[in-house]
């Protein structure tokens, strides 16, 4: 019986394909970085062709690594959430361009709804914000500015990217997972909740344009035998944040995970009953089994991995992304020197479009160490905002469980215990999104009885990181971010 587990892990950068052992092993890898588009300030738009493109190449290579499609049990995707695709049913091809989670086009309409008096009544339904970061307003806005999707009429098909890509594989199914859908702004995400009529009215998005939405453990289709030489079933979908915290096994209520990738996201497991936030924290969809749904409370911080990424190509500050541990431990401390990473406006708890990055406290005496020490500290800063806001709204973490590519750094993996002060406890294979997609893909091909089974097997050692830090030195590094942070606020 074939019983390995394709992963596609499509994130904001690359995409990914990963093929795993039914105990959770990694055994192989395919990679491709695609390009980011930037036409103006705040924009940011994806190619979905060369993305469907780069996970064919990636995908057919790790099948070949396996053997062949018969010796594939099934296939997991995750991915880039929010992300929004538009194409044509009939040939399956894009009809714009993808616009991405970091885009920032629709500030100006989410702040009038706002202003409007809608925010209550739209995180009651969907959990989230008014924020241009969600899928909502920017299909709304795609189709109120781009003629050619309102010439194409019934062929149009909107959706997020898994759902362009199991389009694509699929030749042409039209669903999306409920993780996925929980991030557009268009569904109610309590009970037995699907796509919502009055949030779709308010942003301006057909009903019929959305795909079904289906569980996240369950065989939605197979592959089209042409593209891997037989079909491969494909049973995991979960947004890349949800799929982290599966594969870092923090289903019970309080069990909280950080995944350190473009951006940071911090999701708390909150069992079957949808957290309500007061802080500024979002309720989301953690996973559909069945149709059982269980939810995740998260903050989002937009900024992480490509802070770092930014210091290398846009400032020149680095000769590669590793190249900062070393820096930050080569000097005793910061200097004073503090970096507010506003680089796409600030996530939550702040929800600022508007917010612009600051470098501050700089000296004849600051270098370029400092510069690279205070983007990693500022990982451990905005994490130390979450923790507090969560604990407001009653998830006190007992310890953080950390992975994510940025994660791998071990000074910023102590930092962020000291500046916690819990316990970082870090996987030794730190790609857990693509861990968790195989657990789901597992649980749907019914190579385990559920995902708490394949998470419990699956799951492989990890490293702890003890907070050794005293207080005093937390608490003025803490006030000097504060005090950077205040500034960039006001
Ligand atoms: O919500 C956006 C998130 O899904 C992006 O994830 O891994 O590309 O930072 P990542």
């Amino acid at each position: 019986m074939a019983e390995k587990i394709i992963v596609i892990d499509e994130g904001t950068t690359s995409t990914r394909t990963m093929l795993f052992d039914a105990d959770g092993t990694p055994l192989g890898s395919a990679q491709r970085e695609f390009r980011q588009h930037y036409p103006g300030p705040g924009l940011v738009e994806h190619d979905a062709a060369e993305i469907w493109t780069a996970t064919l190449d990636c995908t057919r290579d790790v099948v070949e690594q396996a053997g062949g499609a018969h010796q594939v049990a099934a296939i997991g995707i995750t991915n880039q959430r929010e992300t929004v695709v538009f194409w044509d049913r009939t040939t399956g091809e894009p009809l714009a361009p993808a616009i991405v989670w970091q885009d920032r086009r629709t500030a100006a309409d989410c702040a009038a709804l706002k202003e409007a008096g809608h925010e209550a009544a739209v995180q009651a339904k969907s959990g989230l914000l008014l924020d241009p970061y969600f899928s909502g307003s920017k299909i709304g806005w795609a189709l109120k500015h781009w003629p050619q999707l309102r010439e194409a009429g019934d062929r149009l098909a909107v959706g997020t990217i898994e759902s362009y890509l199991i389009y694509r594989l699929t030749g042409g199914i039209h669903v999306t997972d409920a993780t996925n859908a929980s991030r557009t702004l268009l569904m109610d995400i309590n009970g037995a909740g699907g796509w919502d009529a009055g949030l779709c009215g308010l942003l301006g998005v057909p009903m019929g344009l959305l795909p079904e939405i289906t569980g996240c453990a369950t065989a939605v289709g197979t592959t089209d035998p042409e593209l891997f030489g037989g079909p491969i079933a494909i049973s995991g979908m979960a947004g890349d944040q949800q799929a982290a915290t599966i594969g870092q096994a923090c289903l019970s209520p309080g069990q909280t995970k950080a995944t350190f990738g473009t951006g940071a996201f911090i999701l708390s497991a909150s069992g079957r009953e949808r957290p309500v936030s007061a802080n500024r924290l979002l309720a989301t969809i953690l996973v559909q089994e069945g149709d059982a749904r269980s939810y995740a409370l998260e903050g989002s911080v937009f900024v992480a991995g490509s802070l770092i990424k930014w210091l290398r190509d846009g400032l020149g500050l680095l000769a590669s992304a590793g190249e900062s541990e070393g820096l930050a431990r080569s000097v005793l401390d910061n200097g004073g020197v503090y970096l507010v990473p506003a680089l796409s406006g600030l996530g939550a708890p702040h929800w600022r479009p508007d917010a612009l990055a600051a470098l501050s406290g700089l000296s004849f005496a600051s270098t370029k160490a400092h510069v690279a020490r205070a983007a990693l500290e500022a990982q451990a800063y905005q994490a130390h905002d979450l923790k507090s806001a969560f604990a407001a709204d009653g998830v006190d973490w007992a310890e953080l469980r950390i992975d994510g590519g940025m994660a791998a750094n071990d000074w910023m993996a102590q930092d962020l215990a000291d500046m916690l002060d819990i316990v970082v406890e870090r996987p030794d294979f730190v790609e857990s999104t693509a861990l968790g997609a195989a657990m789901l893909a597992a649980t749907g091909a019914g190579l385990y009885p559920d995902l708490a089974a394949a998470a419990a097997a699956m799951r492989g050692t990890a490293t702890r990181f003890t907070p050794s830090l005293d207080a005093p030195k937390r608490k003025a590094r803490l006030a000097g971010w504060q005090s950077a942070l205040a500034k960039v606020l006001e």
